[in-house]
């Protein structure tokens, strides 16, 4: 079981003995039979049954040695996966998801640390940042701007540096990408996007290239109780079960959708790691499934497009089966150099004639 599609659809399942049920079931527990005489399970902050199929399924997704680390959160993950670094100067990507920038940098100042934001697309000033750093977070695309960096360049420059690799690969999944092959150090997963993939459930996951780290990660995710609850990660697994049908369909979906929006009239700009003005289309992941786009008329245009929208839904999160579309700087932490016109859309598995109908519509009724 080597390719990507059985592995969803095959790992995480009990013994193939008679009688056994299809699914993993769902162990609601709090605490184990355990009289503190032998070796065993003794409270679900530490271990919980139900996280085991979800945590091996993505491990061998990754091509990880060690289980992932489910978390309540992507954000929770990252937290973890920060910490797991010594204090000191985290380089960060000028432009990714918010939130984690906003921990990055709290955490720092608390600990008399730095933040750096870099344009991680340019391999020269990221690698010029990194001497005497202690970690470097990087997303590869970007959330939302969609850069694209040179992971394995960067993580050996940061490894000469003595800094820790951090990759969050949620835009990517591991069907895009497998950051650990590439250098990183930790891979992280808001599993509430792809992973999981409709829309119901929040949840992350940290996963380590070595022993030592995990086990730094296991003990960080267990003192501070950021761990997951068995019903959501039973159904970000179950979710997970068609993660390749999905991502081929959305990607596909992005990419076409993508191309007839370059040719718009109405559009000033779009961006996609498929299109030929990609800068650094190279490095693209296998698949993306968000495009941006910047409508002809500025930012009053662009909320207009978000209202006159009939089929894409106007919310924040991505990676579900429905379409969805924002506006990023509606968001009060969102960063500065984000155009206050772009939209973020990210691509469903609905058919792509009704996807780019609706969207033109929208540009018509929006710039018109
Ligand atoms: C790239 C990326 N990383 C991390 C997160 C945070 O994940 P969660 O909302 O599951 O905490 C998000 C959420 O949008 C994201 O887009």
């Amino acid at each position: 079981m080597t390719k990507p599609a059985t592995i969803l659809a095959q790992s995480g399942r009990p013994d193939r003995v008679q009688g056994s049920p299809v699914n993993p079931p769902i162990v609601l527990s709090s605490t184990y039979r355990n009289a503190g005489t032998e070796p065993g399970n003794i409270y679900a902050r530490w271990n919980t049954e139900t996280w085991h199929p979800f945590e091996q399924t993505l491990a061998t997704l990754e091509g990880a040695e060690h289980p992932a680390l489910v978390h309540s959160s992507g954000m929770a993950a990252i937290t973890t996966a920060l910490h797991a670094a010594r204090p000191g100067r985290i380089v960060v990507p000028r432009h990714a998801y918010h939130a984690s920038l906003v921990v990055a940098r709290d955490m720092a100042q608390r600990e008399g640390g730095e933040v750096i934001a870099v344009d991680i697309a340019n391999t020269d000033e990221v690698i010029s940042s990194l001497p005497g750093a202690s970690a470097i977070l990087i997303e590869s695309p970007t959330n939302p701007m969609l850069e694209l960096a040179d992971i394995p360049a960067i993580a050996a420059a940061a490894h000469d540096a003595g800094a820790l690799v951090i990759v969050d690969n949620t835009f990517a999944t591991p069907l895009g990408q497998q950051p650990l092959a590439m250098g990183a150090d930790i891979v992280v997963h808001s599993a509430t996007k792809y992973l999981a993939g409709h829309s119901d459930v929040i949840l992350g996951a940290a996963l380590a290239a070595t022993e030592e780290l995990h086990h730094t990660m296991w003990d960080f995710r267990t003192r501070t109780g950021s761990v997951a609850g068995p019903f959501e990660t039973w159904l970000a697994l179950r979710g997970m079960r068609t993660l390749s049908l999905r991502f081929e369909r959305i990607t596909a979906n992005a990419s076409e959708l993508a191309r007839r929006l370059s040719e718009h009239p109405l559009v000033e700009a779009v961006t996609h790691p498929t299109l030929p003005d990609h800068p650094h289309r190279e490095r693209a992941p296998k698949g993306c499934g968000v495009l941006t786009l910047r409508p002809v008329g500025g930012r009053e245009a662009a909320d207009r497009v978000v209202e006159a929208t009939k089929l894409w839904l106007p919310a924040t999160s991505l990676g579900g089966v429905e379409s969805s579309l924002e506006r990023r700087r509606r968001l009060a932490d969102e960063a500065e150099t984000v155009p206050e016109d772009l939209l973020r859309l990210s691509c469903g598995i609905e058919d792509i004639d009704d996807l780019w109908e609706d969207v033109d519509q929208a540009l018509h009724s929006a710039v018109a």
